[in-house]
C-alpha cells in the first residue's frame, strides 16, 4: 500500500548527496576480447556502451562518496544518527558494510544497518531512513547505494558478464518541516519468481560445497525479469503518482534504476511520462545494482536537470524480484554547500587488465547448492 505523507507532518528531504565513481573504464569492445559478444548487440539490446571496474573494495567507494555528500549537505559525520548501507556485494557480511562505514568516517553516534534488496536497496534504504525520521526517531541519515561486482561476475557468462558494472553514491536526509522530501512510497515484490534471477556461490548454501570465494553462477531469465520489471516498475509509478494526486504531467525528473534503456523506456511510457523528462545514464556505468539511482540522481543535479522544488519520481526493480517508486520534493538547494577532498587512490591497471585477473583467479569444480 502506498501512503501519502502530509503537509502537516515531519518529512525527510534531500540536503547531501555525493558518488564515486571507480575510475576504469571497460568498453563494449573490450568484453569482445574475451567473450563472444559485440558493441552493435550490446548497444542495441541494452543502451550500455561502458561500465566501471573498480581496484578498491566496495567499503572504499563508499567512504568517498560519503564525504562527499557530508560535505554537500554541510555537515560533519557527528552529525549523523543512523547509516543504511544498500548493497548485495558487501566486502564482508559480519560485521556489516554501515559498521565499517560508521568507523572510517567517525560517524561515533550513529547506527549502522545494512539493506539487501538487490537493485532497489537504495530505494528500500530510503524509505527505511524517511520512515525513522517521520517518526521523529532520528533526524539525519546517510543512505548509501554502492555495488561491487565485479568480483562476483562469472566472467564466461555473455548473457550477464555485459550488462553490470561497479560503482557508489549516497545522500544525506534530514527531517524538515516544510512540504518536501519524501512525499510517498510503494514497495513491492514478486517472490513467487524470485528464482528468476539468482548469484549461485553466494551465501551459506553454497558453503563446504567446493565454490571458491567469488565464484558464481548467475541464473538470469533476461526476457521474464524485463517484463516483469517493466510491470512492477509501472505499478509502483501509479501507485505513488494516485497517493499524491498527481498526474504524470507533474512529474519534473524520472530517475530509474539503469538496467536497460528499453526497460527505461517502456516504464516511462506506460506512466505517461516523455522521454525527455526522464534522467538516463545507463550508458556510461551499465547496471550498477543499488548505485544506479543515487548515482543518477547525483547527475541530474551536475547537470542540471533538477530545478528548485522538483517534483521526481524514483523507481526500481531488483532481485527477489522487488519494486518500488518514490515521489520526492526537492527542496530550494540544488548546488552544494561545501566539497570533501578526499579521494580514491591511483588505480594502476586498465579495466581489462582487472577483469583479466579477475578470471584467472576463478577456479575449482562444484555443485550447485
Ligand atoms: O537489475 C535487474 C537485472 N536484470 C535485468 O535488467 C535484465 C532484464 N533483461 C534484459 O535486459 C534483456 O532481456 C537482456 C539484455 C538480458 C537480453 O536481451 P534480449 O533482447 O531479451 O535477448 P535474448 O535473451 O532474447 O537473447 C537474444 C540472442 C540469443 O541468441 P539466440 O538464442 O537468439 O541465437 C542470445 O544467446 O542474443 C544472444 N546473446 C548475446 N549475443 C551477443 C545473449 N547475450 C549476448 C551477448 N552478445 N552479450
Amino acid at each position: 500500500m502506498s501512503r501519502l505523507y502530509n503537509a502537516t507532518m515531519i518529512k525527510a528531504t534531500i540536503t547531501g548527496w555525493g558518488k564515486c565513481m571507480p575510475p576504469a573504464i571497460l568498453t563494449n569492445s573490450d568484453l569482445g576480447t574475451f567473450l563472444e559478444t559485440d558493441d552493435e548487440w550490446i548497444r542495441s539490446r541494452t543502451g550500455i556502451a561502458e561500465r566501471r571496474i573498480s581496484h578498491v573494495p566496495l567499503g572504499e567507494l563508499a567512504y568517498v562518496a560519503s564525504s562527499r555528500a557530508l560535505a554537500c549537505a554541510g555537515l560533519s559525520a557527528n552529525d549523523v544518527d543512523l547509516i543504511v548501507f544498500g548493497t548485495c556485494s558487501m566486502d564482508e557480511q559480519v560485521p556489516n558494510m554501515a559498521s565499517g562505514l560508521q568507523k572510517r568516517l567517525g560517524a561515533l553516534n550513529a547506527g549502522a544497518m545494512d539493506v539487501n534488496t538487490a537493485c532497489t536497496s537504495f530505494l528500500y534504504g530510503l524509505t527505511t531512513a524517511s520512515g525513522m525520521i517521520r517518526a521523529g526517531t532520528i533526524r539525519t541519515a546517510l543512505v548509501i547505494g554502492g555495488e561491487l561486482i565485479s568480483p562476483l561476475m562469472d566472467w564466461h557468462d555473455r548473457g550477464v558478464a555485459v550488462l553490470f558494472g561497479d560503482g557508489c553514491a549516497a545522500v544525506v536526509l534530514q527531517a524538515t518541516e516544510a512540504d518536501e522530501g519524501v512525499l510517498a512510497d510503494r514497495l513491492g515484490c514478486d517472490g513467487d519468481v524470485r528464482e528468476i534471477l539468482q548469484v549461485h556461490g553466494m551465501g551459506q548454501r553454497y558453503a563446504n560445497k567446493g565454490w571458491h570465494l567469488g565464484d558464481s553462477q548467475w541464473i538470469f531469465e533476461g526476457q521474464e525479469i524485463f517484463k516483469r520489471a517493466v510491470i512492477g516498475m509501472s505499478r509502483a509509478c501509479e501507485a505513488v503518482l494516485q497517493t499524491c494526486g498527481l498526474s504524470p504531467a507533474d512529474i519534473d525528473l524520472v530517475v530509474p534504476h539503469q538496467a536497460n534503456l528499453r526497460i527505461i523506456e517502456a516504464v516511462v511510457k506506460r506512466s505517461g511520462i516523455d522521454m525527455s523528462r526522464c534522467f538516463v545514464n545507463v550508458q556510461r556505468y551499465g547496471n550498477m545494482s543499488a548505485a544506479t539511482v543515487p548515482v543518477a540522481l547525483v547527475e541530474s543535479l551536475e547537470e542540471g536537470r533538477i530545478k528548485p522544488g522538483a517534483t521526481l519520481l524514483l523507481t526500481g526493480f531488483g532481485a527477489g524480484l522487488t519494486w518500488s517508486a518514490h515521489i520526492v520534493r526537492w527542496g530550494q538547494r540544488i548546488t552544494p554547500l561545501g566539497e570533501s577532498d578526499v579521494q580514491l587512490p591511483p588505480c594502476q591497471q586498465t579495466a581489462l587488465e582487472r577483469v583479466q585477473a579477475l578470471i584467472s583467479l576463478k577456479r575449482g569444480s562444484r555443485e550447485i547448492a
